[in-house]
């Protein structure tokens, strides 16, 4: 029996391991084993719980207002300790935040090899994502086994000098959670209760959808951002409530980062039209894409589920690294500037043609098997060795 061991941190990483843990778990021939860092603490609980996935450890390391230093020192300590005891065969991290990057390293230490979930994705700038672009590129140069969601992604890892024969194309695991936790959602009726939260959370907003006005999903929280960039993000959807007020109902979930939730509750605490709530789970973010007409966001997940749901995303990025979505054109880069966002948001709820020929139902991302080619790929890896 091989021991995998699927550590994270974060919550997109939690949604992007769920498929691969549960895969993994269907399989007698693996001991699955998952470790958190704790990076983040109640919104990394949330998915946990939701899928139904049970830690076997958690090294909690998250402090408030925490530095990169803090967490990149922390976790490797926690690794440390964590890998000497569980001993694995495999080490599988996604993605590429902190943890992902110290989880990788620390198997380098002890020899362990590396499979990396999402592996490739790459903006080409140093400083964008920060310091995301770095944290993947040093996961890749660690890496065994390298997943990559699309063939672009397996482009810039061969462009890098990785072997072919080390990278495999599964399609991104963020569309399997999806599938999955639709499914969830359905079977435990969860409808009822996600739309009776949103109501204590943003009263009459569900009413004012259902009659006729439109929502925008908006997410923002990237560290490049912090600063002015930030607060002109702000102020565009400050511009957007105030000229649509009678069209649209804007819904953001504010991340738990004292540097988000400074900017947005000073710019946008008071408008009637925008609802900053606390950061959602799964399942009613989910919800919410299905609802939303427009999504206005910085974050890669959203960029990749909205197209399973025919939704056009403006990206509040200066680079993406997930540029198959805007190549599909179903996605759109719009920066920070505030004059722009507002431009192609005002565009998109104004003009129907062009709103329809963004809002097509095709996800370049994956097709929902992913986390079953990766348990595959993995189970021929040790039968090889
Ligand atoms: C991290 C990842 C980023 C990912 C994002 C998803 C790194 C460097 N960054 O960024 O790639 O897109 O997660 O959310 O790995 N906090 C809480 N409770 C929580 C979570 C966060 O209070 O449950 C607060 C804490 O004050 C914490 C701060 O948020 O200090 C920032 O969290 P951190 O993990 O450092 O960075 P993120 O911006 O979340």
């Amino acid at each position: 029996m091989k021991r995998i061991f699927i550590t994270f941190g974060t919550r997109p990483e939690a949604i992007k391991l769920a498929p691969v843990i549960k895969e993994f778990e269907k399989h007698p021939e693996f001991e699955t084993v998952v470790c958190l860092t704790g990076q983040h603490q109640e919104m990394l609980y949330q998915p946990v719980n939701f899928f139904g996935i049970k830690p076997h450890c958690d090294m909690q390391i998250m402090k408030p207002n925490q530095t990169l230093f803090d967490i990149t020192v922390d976790s490797v300590r926690g690794y440390e300790k964590a890998l000497k005891e569980m001993k694995p065969d495999l080490l599988i991290v996604q993605g590429d935040t902190t943890t992902a990057f110290t989880g990788a390293l620390s198997a380098f230490y002890y020899k362990i090899p590396v499979g990396h979930v999402e592996a490739g994705l790459r903006s080409h700038n140093k400083y964008s994502p920060f310091p995301e672009e770095i944290n993947r590129v040093l996961v890749g140069r660690l890496t065994d086994l390298h997943f990559a969601p699309t063939e672009t992604a397996r482009k810039n890892l061969l462009n890098e000098g990785i072997p072919d024969e080390m990278i495999f194309v599964t399609g991104n695991t963020v569309v399997d959670a999806n599938l999955q936790a639709i499914e969830i959602i359905r079977n435990q009726g969860l409808d009822k209760k996600i739309e009776q939260f949103l109501e204590n959370v943003a009263p009459g907003l569900i009413e004012k959808i259902k009659s006729g006005k439109k929502l925008i999903l908006v997410t923002a929280h990237r560290r490049e951002s912090f600063g002015k960039p930030f607060e002109n993000l702000c102020l565009a959807l400050k511009d957007i409530a105030l000229t649509f007020k009678d069209k649209v109902e804007i819904v953001y979930p504010v991340h738990l980062n004292p540097n988000v939730r400074k900017p947005v509750f000073e710019i946008l605490g008071n408008l009637d039209n925008l609802h900053l709530i606390d950061p959602v789970d799964y399942p009613t973010l989910i919800y919410l894409l299905e609802k939303s007409y427009l999504v206005l966001t910085d974050s890669g997940g959203i960029q990749e589920e909205a197209p399973s749901f025919g939704k056009p995303v403006l990206v509040m990025r200066e680079v993406t690294e997930r540029m198959e979505g805007v190549d599909a054109g179903i996605a759109k880069l719009v920066g920070t500037d505030r004059g722009k966002i507002f431009n192609e948001a005002s565009r998109l709820l104004r003009d129907k043609k062009a709103y329809e020929s963004m809002a097509k139902a095709i996800n370049p991302y994956g097709d929902g098997r992913a986390a079953e080619r990766i348990v595959k790929i993995v189970s021929e890896f040790f039968s090889e060795k």
